[in-house]
């Protein structure tokens, strides 16, 4: 079994959230982003952050790519599961919604393929960052919260794809 220990209430998720949202409305108007959501652990994340969002959006994509299987610790081979087509990112600004930067291994190699694509730009929105367990140098646009070098659950993240409909963020510690 596993225990739960809340680290970031619904509220504050709730909060900075809103902030982001903020953030990427100043930045973006006049303009009609793309938004690419990284299933499945930013789905809860990127549903709160474009109803908080007042900038029209272009279309919204989601892409799958992993790196976890069901261990805590990262295998650092990434797959990317569901792709798009070039069709969806030339020529668009395109803003990446991640749950949480871990390594970077994952966003890196999603970012740069959606590169490839050749957007007019592509940034990047992340609820959560664990900046101590960085391997590959990712550049977060719009990042709401840094959180310690726990394995994080909750408001869409999981653990062996429980926990993910949680409204907070929690720390888990495995029981023997
Ligand atoms: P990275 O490639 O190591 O940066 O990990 C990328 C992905 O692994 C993230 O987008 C998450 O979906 C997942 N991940 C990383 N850390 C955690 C965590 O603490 N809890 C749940 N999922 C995580
Ligand atoms: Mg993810």
């Amino acid at each position: 079994m596993e225990s739960l220990t809340l680290l970031i209430s619904a509220a504050d998720v709730a909060e900075a959230v809103q902030r982001l949202a903020q953030d990427i409305d100043k930045d973006y108007a006049n303009r009609h982003p793309v938004i690419v959501v990284v299933l499945k652990g930013a789905f809860m994340f990127a549903a709160d952050l474009v109803r908080a969002m007042q900038t029209p959006i272009q279309t919204i994509e989601f892409i799958q790519a992993s790196s976890y299987g069901t261990a805590t610790v990262s295998s650092g081979a990434v797959s990317v599961v569901m792709g798009l087509g070039p069709e969806a990112i030339a020529h668009q600004d395109v803003i990446v919604v991640e749950d949480i930067i871990d390594t970077g291994t994952t966003t890196a190699r999603i970012l740069a393929d959606l590169q490839t694509y050749q957007p007019a730009s592509l940034k990047l929105c992340a609820l959560m960052d664990k900046p101590d367990r960085r391997k590959v140098a990712v550049a977060i646009d719009y990042l709401g919260m840094a959180v310690p070098d726990r394995f994080i659950v909750g408001y869409g993240t999981d653990f062996a794809q429980k926990y993910r409909q949680l409204g907070a963020v929690y720390a888990i510690e495995e029981e023997n």
